[in-house]
């Protein structure tokens, strides 16, 4: 098991640390909100994080699963689940031990349930659930875009509203209006592809492996983006975003060098590519930024990784006096951390979860 932080050792199983949980007595009632328990599984990370007092960040203990799902050149969902389920003790532990707390000093439990993979999703979910019965804590489910849109605010502790934010992950591409806490507008959506997504799947047409971001980036360094020309869906008058022709294209460009014995230029390829997605989010994001008078805009999920796109985004965000917040890489793509401090955010606006907290895999940003 791969750790970003900390080192798991050998623990004993679930049911173990409940039953041992029961029997402890337990510390001094703490404001809910003054050390938070983050939990995430949604994917293919299996992570557990402290936050303290909703922003200061005591262990941020991440386990990636990408080396066992490499060799299928993609998430597998089962064996994600399975992942979790031996990952997810040892990790919770380290993320006690690195904070310097122990389970007594636990004020609150907060938990992604959703989207996300269903079985993953489950694993965390449970683990929550039962830590947060055996020890009496108030339970928070997070939705785990949100979760990163909140990474900003461990970035950046006063940011006033209103905000925008453009979301860019694995599964979801969105142009966010952040009204206050709790109150989200979806001013667009992609219609088809996510960005990560379209950045996959032509990582794996080009034979670069998964997760495709952080390959293509790499290799783009290499190329110009003016070698190849790749359409750009504008989608005119509207914030919403279209990736699969794009997608399709590089797909059509492939095969037809491919049939004609012809060479393709990866590097260039892959430079145009990523030109031509970091081009439409940001002429989107700066348009919704100017329309909608925010002086602030964030950038979050696992493409905010992305340097080039960090980097012209900025640019073009200061030539028009707007400023933009970006989370370090290590909060960009999906960690615990983020979890805890939206769920922060939760807790004290009242919104806890009862026992029959479940996973939601589909479950819409905002609802
Ligand atoms: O937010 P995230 O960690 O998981 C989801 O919630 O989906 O995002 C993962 C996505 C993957 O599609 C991955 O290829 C992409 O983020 N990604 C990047 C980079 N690092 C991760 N995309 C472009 N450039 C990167 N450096
Ligand atoms: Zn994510």
């Amino acid at each position: 098991m791969a750790l970003w932080r900390g080192r798991c050792r050998k623990r004993p199983g679930l049911v173990e640390v409940f039953t041992l949980t029961l029997f402890s007595l337990r510390g001094p009632a703490r404001e809910a909100g003054r050390f938070i328990l983050g939990l995430e599984t949604s994917c293919d990370e299996t992570s557990a994080a402290v936050l303290k007092d909703g922003k200061e960040i005591l262990s941020n203990v991440i386990s990636s699963q990408i080396t066992t799902h490499q060799r299928f050149g993609g998430v597998v969902p089962e064996i994600a689940s399975r992942k979790h389920m031996e990952n997810i003790t040892g990790v919770v532990d380290s993320a006690l031990e690195e904070a310097g707390i122990g389970w007594d000093d636990l004020t609150a439990i907060a938990v992604t349930s959703g989207p996300g993979l269903v079985g993953a999703l489950l694993v965390g979910v449970a683990y929550a659930k039962g830590a947060a019965m055996a020890r009496k804590l108030p339970l928070v489910g997070v939705h785990h875009i949100e979760g990163h849109i909140y990474a900003n605010l461990l970035t950046e502790r006063e940011l006033s509203f209103p905000l925008l934010c453009l979301v860019v992950s694995g599964g979801h591409t969105h142009l966010v209006r952040l009204l206050e806490h709790g109150r989200l507008e979806i001013i667009g959506s992609t219609r088809d592809d996510a960005a990560g997504e379209a950045f996959d799947k032509v990582a794996r047409a080009l034979g670069l492996g998964y997760p495709g971001g952080p390959l293509i980036e790499k290799l783009a360094r290499e190329g110009s983006i003016e070698a190849y020309d790749l359409p750009r869906a504008w989608l005119e008058g509207s914030y919403d975003f279209s990736f699969s022709g794009l997608k399709s294209a590089v797909l059509n460009l492939l095969n037809r060098a491919k049939q004609r014995g012809e060479e393709i230029h990866k590097a260039g390829l892959a430079a145009s590519f990523q030109e031509a997605v970091v081009d439409v989010l940001i002429q989107k994001t700066c348009r919704a930024a100017r329309e909608s008078n925010a002086e602030t805009v964030l950038l979050a999920g696992g493409v905010a990784a992305n340097g080039y796109l960090r980097e012209r985004l900025r640019e073009a965000l200061a030539a028009d006096g707007r400023r933009l917040v970006v989370p370090p890489l290590i909060l960009c793509t999906d960690n615990a951390a983020m979890i805890a401090c939206a769920g922060y955010h939760r807790l004290m606006r009242g919104e806890t979860a009862a026992v029959d907290l479940n996973a939601v895999a589909d479950w819409p940003l905002g609802t």
